[in-house]
């Protein structure tokens, strides 16, 4: 059995479980977007989910351009979108 952990996203706190990716965990608590384009602020979630395209990008605990794709979520971590 899994262990279920939370952490928040934009302020918003979101379950899941221990050992997914936060791009899963936050696409599993039915938030598509993980960040908006700089220019035309357009909605970007997960487009390769193995690391290459840097569509994922969110801020984790204050360090910018983190892949949430390939992070494990961990419990009380504080994810924001990237603009
Ligand atoms: S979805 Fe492409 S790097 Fe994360």
């Amino acid at each position: 059995m899994s262990k279920q952990i939370s952490f928040t996203f934009n302020g918003v706190a979101v379950q899941c479980e221990e050992g997914q990716s936060i791009a899963a965990a936050v696409i599993n608590s039915r938030t598509l977007a993980l960040r908006k384009t700089r220019f035309g602020e357009e909605p970007r979630s997960v487009f390769c989910g193995i690391g290459i395209c840097f569509d994922c990008v969110v801020v984790v605990d204050g360090v910018a351009n983190q892949r949430s794709c390939l992070i494990e979520a961990k419990a009380d971590m504080n994810i924001e979108s990237s603009s």
